[in-house]
């Protein structure tokens, strides 16, 4: 079996997890449970970057020692992978014995050998970074190359490890090894770096400057520069020098995913490193963009860092996880706004794959008394619906490979939004008024087949409700939480006869927080007109909506129970009607062209989130659409007039 060893960056312990930090864990979580998927064996490692000067300066903000401090924070960042179904396989701290152990062999083994040496040293040192630039390097007045910020200048003796000595190597294996920095531009980048001349790289820190890090094991003076150290995470964690066949096992496929901004520590400095104890290369480091909010950077002095639980309290977790994997194009930016999520998890989760599903399971309850139907002869229709189902598995999997995850999840999106069509197309609820119980059971069973192929797919990025989609289905929870990629691309595994349950919408729809209860209540005067006209929505030429607008409206069907004139209103009728388990009374001012009797039965289509308004003493719970033109109008109704209560439309 082969495998997959994916890290993410470890995290300083000097602040809060954001969005940034929480998206490339996520990321990471969800390429592992892939590639688990497609058969390798696959571990994942993240874990907390405790030592250096940020670290220390944010434990003297507290006046804390920073041990404790960073006992304190790094919970912070467990428990919210805990909270966000990350299944890592080990979480690393610098300050952890098995860690700096390492670090102090590594560092007295390069220097034995002569590739660390001390000299005399003044540089430009710019705090925030924790990096040494110079002159050269330095942008206009003597600003950061990487945060733009002031530097100071500084003289000191330091240790320096060779790391000029290995340009040419660098260059060279870059160019040869194409998947090695990815995406290709972030490769062009680094060589763009070492086209200026590589120096030797400053490993270390006088104590009196800073304490907090790990000792160089050839001068207690100094402590080892937080780059050197944190980096060796990677393979300390994974058994370097201590558990040969583990690091033997996972080191050879090993894939480091990054931010942007720290693609020249991980393809220079990294490498070079590796390099100089003799370790073979990691297989690939994948630089993705930064979540910027809306169209500026996110930075706590801007006030705009966005909180993962934030989201999480929005969405719930895997809603969250799926809206950060669709809405970033891996190695580009990306724009965060709360709307762009709630649009991407409204139209993609709630409508396409929500809808679906209760569309399957509604049916397969009222007319199969919960049991899922053996499938008759399948006919051109199904057969469609089937191979388009059966080939989703290999496109996917293309994606994910070449880390094109927005993709790989749009195309099995696309087989959800097949199926919908396909239930239209079939209309399995007129089958079901027919009493074609043969067909039907055809038509719910390819349906059904459907839904356990697409959220096997999706398993790795929504892993509790897909879980929960497919034990709905009436899979046993122990196949329901387990996805064989063979068992996605092949057709019938479903067994007929197994009991489907009723549930609660699986992805309730999210209303954007100024909508709720923002409908207005209609004046006195508005309630007269009310009476004289049934209002019909239409868009006026030239004002738009968007698609969030459109949705605040809520529509849905519903059916006419009974329905009575007005007294003293000749043009209202009082109807009863069921919209999907729940009564309602609604006014309407139809009576000039519907009679009662005509009424009732029929399916409409009604705004269910209308504020209730009391037209004649009687309260009326939302509102009917009509079409009218002169003095013609028509209930708005669903095609096909029989249509379950209660769905939604739009
Ligand atoms: N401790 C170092 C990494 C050492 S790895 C051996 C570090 N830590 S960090 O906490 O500052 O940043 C961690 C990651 O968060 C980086 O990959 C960085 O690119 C990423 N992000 C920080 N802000 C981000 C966004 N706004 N969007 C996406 N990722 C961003 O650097």
């Amino acid at each position: 079996m082969s495998s997959y060893y994916v890290t993410t960056p470890i995290y300083y312990v000097n602040d809060k997890p954001h969005i940034g930090h929480a998206y490339t864990t996520v990321l990471a979580d969800v390429l592992t449970r892939f590639h688990a998927l497609f058969g390798e064996d696959s571990y994942m490692l993240t874990g907390t970057d405790e030592h250096g000067q940020k670290v220390q300066k944010a434990a003297q903000a507290r006046n804390m020692p920073p041990r404790e401090h960073c006992d304190e924070t790094v919970v912070r960042f467990q428990e919210l992978w805990k909270k966000l179904g990350i299944r890592n396989n080990d979480f690393i701290r610098t300050t952890e014995e098995r860690h700096t152990k390492v670090v102090r062999k590594i560092l007295q083994d390069l220097y034995d050998r002569g590739l660390i040496y001390k000299a005399e040293y003044t540089g430009h040192y710019c705090v925030p970074c924790e990096r040494y630039f110079t002159g050269k390097d330095l942008l206009e007045g003597g600003l950061c190359p990487d945060c733009k910020r002031p530097t100071a200048q500084l003289m000191e003796s330091n240790y320096f490890f060779k790391m000029g000595q290995y340009q040419e190597w660098l260059i060279d294996y870059i160019q040869s090894h194409p998947g090695f920095i990815q995406p290709e531009y972030r490769a062009n980048e680094t060589l763009g770096f070492l086209r200026k001349e590589l120096g030797d790289l400053c490993i270390s820190r006088p104590k009196s400057r800073l304490s907090w890090g790990i000792e160089l094991p050839f001068d207690s003076e100094y402590v080892c520069y937080v780059w050197f150290d944190a980096l060796i995470n990677y393979i300390s964690a994974i058994g370097y020098g201590s558990d040969d066949a583990k690091f033997g096992k996972w080191w050879p496929n090993a894939h480091h995913l990054i931010g942007k901004d720290i693609l020249t520590t991980h393809t220079v400095y990294w490498p070079t490193m590796l390099k100089a104890i003799g370790v073979s290369m990691p297989k690939s480091v994948f630089a993705h963009g930064w979540w910027r909010s809306g169209e500026e950077k996110m930075s706590k002095s801007l006030g705009n860092v966005v909180n993962p639980m934030d989201m999480i309290g929005i969405f719930g977790v895997d809603a969250f996880r799926y809206c950060l994997m669709s809405e970033m194009v891996l190695g580009q930016d990306a724009s965060f706004t709360e709307e762009s999520f709630i649009k991407r998890y409204n139209s993609d989760l709630a409508n396409d794959l929500g809808n679906m599903l209760s569309r399957a399971v509604k049916l397969t309850i009222k007319c199969f008394d919960s049991k899922i139907p053996a499938p008759g002869e399948y006919g051109e229709v199904d057969k469609e619906l089937m191979n388009l189902a059966l080939s989703a598995a290999a496109p996917l999997r293309e994606s994910v490979e070449n880390m094109r995850l927005d993709r790989g999840v749009e195309q099995v999106l696309n087989v959800v939004r097949a199926a919908n069509r396909y239930m239209e197309k079939t209309a399995p609820w007129t089958l079901a008024k027919q009493g074609d119980m043969t067909r039907l059971g055809t038509v719910l069973y390819t349906a059904s087949e459907t839904l356990r192929i697409v959220s096997g797919l999706l398993l790795p990025v929504m892993p509790e409700k897909m879980e929960k989609l497919r034990i709905t289905l009436g899979m046993s929870p122990a196949d329901a939480a387990r996805a064989e990629y063979t068992r996605l691309s092949s057709w019938g595994l479903l067994v007929p006869g197994s009991s489907v349950n009723d549930i609660d919408a699986l992805f309730p729809r999210v209303l954007p927080k100024e909508n709720a209860a923002s409908v207005p209540a209609p004046s006195a005067k508005a309630e007269e007109k009310k009476e004289a006209k049934t209002e019909t929505v239409a868009v006026q030429g030239g004002k738009t909506v968007t698609i969030d607008e459109f949705f605040r409206t809520q529509l849905k069907t519903a059916k006419v129970l009974e329905a009575e004139k007005v007294e003293g209103a000749d043009k209202l009728l009082k109807l009863k009607i069921d919209a999907g388990g729940e009564t309602r009374t609604l006014v309407a001012g139809v009576a000039k062209y519907y009679t009662p009797e005509q009424m009732i039965g029929r399916v409409i289509v009604i705004v269910a989130n209308l504020k209730p308004a009391k037209i004649r003493g009687i309260e009326s719970q939302g509102m009917l659409l009509a079409a009218k033109t002169g003095d013609q109008l028509r209930l708005v109704t669903v095609d096909g007039g029989d249509f379950p209560d209660g769905a939604s439309v739009g």
